[in-house]
């Protein structure tokens, strides 16, 4: 599939940008293929785990740069308006939840998405996979946030074969290419083979002259637990009769084979020299599901390290030589994608928003320090509140609503505040670990860790140092200022948006 474009005479030229020893060197913009698994967790890749069988992604990472603190939000829809807007979520109201079914809202059509920059560079830009980032309207799908093309499901979560699912009573399809080929001769397929072929067959298709932007979003490995039997075979020896880790386990592996056929053709075409590849999570792996963050605490929807520290590694030959086979501590955030890529486009437009993103290519390619001191983790006010609020000596300060979930990290500290959600420790069974459920600390809703000292988050320091308290109090307070209330409307359309009026489907409404 090539979809041609005018080409800016811009482009014709060569973008001139400084090398490594300071020597000026032509270099045309990158294709970037941007790889997102969604829900993996810390502990579900082979070279964090050796039990869980990812050779391509192990390789691609070994070869490349590790990225090993690298945040993003703790739940679906937040990281990928993140990665396309370079925005925190707070900043358009999307910090509350994921987007649900019959929900008008999206991503506000007032942002502007990477995909929208880099096209106006001149690249081709699709979309393979997961959306989520709604499709109550029109306006709100791929196709109108940058994309040339589309292949994959609107919603958050679907059967892997069939691609459906159900919510209020209501049964839908929700697979297309673009918007109206519902592509019903794709029932009974497995989402992770056609994902990939699709992202292949873009490659191979591709015209080497144009710059491609490929984001390629796989289903895999968010609930539900489904995998064609030979994937999950693998395991057997390994989970005895836990068929569901089984299974779980099997859709990474099945993730893995995708991305060693996807990056391959990359490898093999005429681009490769040319070209970056990304691979990332969204955000943690689900306690209440399967998957593991291990030893990172808690999980995808809460605050701690095992909902916001993501995999994430990039492989590319534009890496100075020095850094293959390495990896960065520099903090990195999802936000960080937008500013990276226009930087290895030509440079960053002039935007009517400010980005929240640093570009990081020198952080990866080179290793150097992180422009970044501070990430914003969230705040939701609109989250539920503790029960028990009478102990908090913090509940008095003037600064920030300690009882509002929120998260910031400033330097070597994190500041969390409001409810915690499941702060356990989760292991995966082959382990020998038990889940550590810590006892309650009734009242208690500030926790004040040292990441780079404690990155399993064991040691509360609060009551030691309530200067930093202050100090990232009073950060929150200023960013709380600046957030949006959130757009998650508590009416849903389940009259209009119901697929039963739309032959069967899951399609705009609004
Ligand atoms: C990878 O490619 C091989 C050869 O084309 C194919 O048999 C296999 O199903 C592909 N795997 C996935 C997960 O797409
Ligand atoms: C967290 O999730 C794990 C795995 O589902 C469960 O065993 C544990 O009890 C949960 N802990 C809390 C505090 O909710």
């Amino acid at each position: 599939m090539a979809f041609p474009r005018p080409f800016p005479a811009l482009m014709l030229l060569f973008v001139t940008v400084v090398g490594t020893l300071g020597v000026s060197v032509a270099q045309r913009p990158p294709n970037i293929l941007f790889i997102l698994a969604d829900d993996l967790g810390w502990n579900d890749v082979g070279y964090h785990n050796p039990t869980m069988k990812t050779p391509n992604i192990d390789r691609l990472a070994e070869e490349g740069v590790k990225l090993n603190s690298y945040y993003m939000p703790s739940i679906c829809t937040p990281s990928r308006s993140v990665f396309l807007t370079g925005r925190y979520e707070i900043r358009y109201g999307l910090q509350h939840g994921v987007l649900g079914h019959y929900q008008r809202r999206c991503l506000s059509l007032e942002e502007v998405t990477v995909a929208e920059k880099l096209r106006e560079r001149g690249y081709a830009t699709h979309l393979v996979g997961k959306w989520h980032l709604g499709f109550y309207k029109d306006g709100c799908l791929p196709r109108q946030r940058g994309f040339d093309s589309f292949f994959g499901f609107y919603l958050g979560a679907e059967d892997y074969f069939n691609h459906d699912s159900t919510m209020q009573g209501h049964h839908g399809y929700d697979f297309r290419r673009n918007e109206d080929d519902v592509s019903r001769q794709y029932l009974g397929q497995y989402s992770t083979n056609l994902f990939a072929d699709e992202a292949r067959n873009i490659i191979r298709n591709h015209n080497p002259a144009q710059p491609l932007f490929l984001t390629l979003s796989f289903q895999a490995v968010h609930m539900p637990l489904q995998v064609p039997k030979q994937y999950s075979d693998i395991y057997n020896g390994v989970f005895g009769k836990n068929e569901d880790w089984k299974i779980y386990a099997g859709m990474l592996t099945s993730m893995d084979e995708a991305v060693g056929n996807v990056t391959r053709a990359l490898r093999e075409s005429p681009m490769w020299d040319n070209s970056i590849i990304i691979f990332s999570t969204d955000n943690g792996a689900d306690a209440k599901f399967i998957g593991s963050n291990w030893p990172l605490r808690g999980a995808k929807a809460t605050l701690f390290e095992g909902g916001v520290r993501g995999v994430g590694f990039v492989n590319s030959p534009l890496l100075h030589p020095e850094v293959r086979g390495g990896m960065t501590n520099g903090l990195i955030h999802m936000s960080d994608w937008f500013p990276t890529f226009m930087h290895l486009a030509g440079g960053l437009p002039t935007l009517d928003k400010p980005l929240d993103g640093f570009n990081q290519w020198d952080t990866i390619s080179r290793g150097m320090a992180s422009p970044r001191h501070e990430i914003l983790h969230t705040i939701d006010s609109q989250a539920l509140r503790p029960v028990d609020r009478g102990r908090e000596k913090w509940s008095t300060n003037p600064y920030f609503d300690v009882f509002t979930l929120a998260a910031i990290r400033v330097g070597d500290w994190k500041l969390l505040t409001g409810p915690a959600g499941n702060d356990s420790w989760i292991p995966s069974p082959e382990s020998g670990y038990e889940v550590i459920n810590l006892k309650k600390l009734y009242g208690k809703v500030v926790r004040l860790y040292n990441i780079p000292n404690d990155p399993y988050e064991h040691d509360d320091r609060a009551d030691e140092y309530p200067e930093v308290v202050e100090a990232l109090l009073k950060r929150l307070g200023e960013f709380s200022q600046q957030t949006v209330k959130p757009n998650y409307p508590g009416v849903i359309d389940v009259i209009y948006g119901n697929p039963d009026l739309h032959n069967g489907v899951w399609a705009p409404w609004g």
